[in-house]
């Protein structure tokens, strides 16, 4: 992988900032930003509504993009549904299912607030699969389950610890017991190879903006069978096949979740985005990311008065604290001494960080365009902080 070569895509490095904050979302490569103004400056119209050459051109591209989607993570092209975002994907899956009151879901100690929040808004009865050493206890999985556990929902890759969860087993589990299983895949799309049909999943929702395609595109991926059997989430335009004034007939897959007019550039744009992350390999971001997480570690253990949150073994996500001094501070000492960013607070993680005696850390997490170098500059800054205290 040549990061060199990378890192001259993107433009904002011309501002000479450290991103560190890729968890939250990433930048953008110069091929994503010039795909937006192309779709704008000739191809642009609203899709499925137009006989016209723009409007048919525009439907191509937006349905190309499904298509790019589905090869990306081994799925069919109606099983990708377009959201807005991961939590939107969440909410659709949490909506669309028959829920009843008493039903149980269950979901992880390590979840981002998107996967908890739609829970509790659907008034279902919540377990939590504990958190033990930044791992997850999926031994215990089987005694929570009952007659009334409907879904088990869970975090592919934690936001918070960075632990990489065996969401394969999981899935084996609620595949035994005949629980609908969801994949929270938000921070491990956009870094490593994903195969759903390997992963035992029905449900594995991702955001594009934590993968150099744009904001205001998520992912769900609905395994066929069941997208068929669940109602639509969100009414309206597109989603039917037929309406009169005494009801409606939804239309087929993926378009019987997809109401309304779309981000239509945005899903060309991800489809971009996509194309430019197969080119440098799934495989090749996981090993880079691995290589600068283990030399970060390796450094950030040494500093003085250092708190380190997470398995040894992770994806590039490193949360921590100095001992007597606020995660904010940190952040924003970061920012003003070396131009480095990063991420301060609960990262929308906050029943763990409370469960852990924690008011917020302070995170790093890498990217195609993060380089040893820049992780040298950090620990300077980071050790010069630590020193100062
Ligand atoms: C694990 C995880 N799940 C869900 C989300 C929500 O993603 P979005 O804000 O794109 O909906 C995030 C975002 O940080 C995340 O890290």
């Amino acid at each position: 992988m040549n990061v060199k070569r990378i890192r001259k895509d993107f433009p904002f490095l011309k501002r000479k900032i450290i991103y560190f904050d890729n968890a939250a979302t990433t930048q953008k490569p110069r091929v994503v930003i010039n795909a937006i103004k192309d779709f704008y400056e000739n191809h642009y119209a609203n899709i499925h509504r137009g006989l016209h050459r723009l409007s048919q051109e525009a439907s191509r591209l937006y349905e190309e993009a499904h298509e790019k989607v589905a090869k990306f993570i081994n799925a069919k092209f109606e099983e990708i549904i377009f959201t807005k975002n991961t939590t939107e994907s969440i909410n659709l899956v949490a909506y669309s299912l028959d829920l009843k009151k008493g039903d149980e879901v269950i979901v992880s100690q390590m979840e981002h607030h998107s996967n908890i929040v739609p829970w509790m808004m659907r008034g279902v009865k919540i377990k939590y699969i504990p958190v033990k050493d930044g791992v997850l206890e999926i031994e215990k999985i089987e005694d929570m389950i009952t007659r009334k556990t409907k879904v088990i929902s869970c975090t592919h890759v934690s936001n918070f610890l960075g632990t990489i969860n065996n969401v394969k087993e999981i899935g084996k589990i609620a595949k035994e017991h005949n629980i609908l299983f969801l994949i929270d895949g938000a921070q491990s799309a956009p870094h490593m190879k994903i195969n759903v049909k390997k992963l035992n999943c029905d449900f594995f929702a991702f955001s594009s903006h934590k993968m150099c395609g744009p904001t205001g595109v998520g992912v769900l991926y609905g395994r066929k069978e069941i997208l068929e059997k669940i109602k639509p989430f969100l009414g309206g335009g597109d989603m039917i096949s037929d309406v009169s004034f005494k009801g409606f007939k939804v239309n087929k897959l993926p378009w019987k979740f997809e109401a309304g007019t779309p981000n239509i550039v945005g899903a060309h744009a991800f489809g971009i985005a996509i194309d430019y992350l197969k080119k440098i390999g799934m495989n090749n971001i996981f090993e880079h990311e691995k290589k600068l997480t283990n030399y970060a570690l390796k450094k950030m253990e040494k500093i003085k008065n250092i708190e380190i949150y997470g398995p040894r073994k992770r994806a590039g996500i490193i949360s921590f604290n100095l001992k007597g001094l606020n995660p904010h501070d940190i952040a924003m000492l970061l920012d003003a001494r070396a131009k480095i960013a990063i991420r301060s607070g609960y990262h929308c993680v906050q029943p763990l960080h409370n469960k852990m005696g924690l008011k917020g850390s302070a995170r790093v997490s890498f990217y195609i365009y993060n380089t040893k170098k820049e992780i040298d500059i950090f620990i300077k800054s980071l050790n010069e902080i630590a020193n100062a205290l």
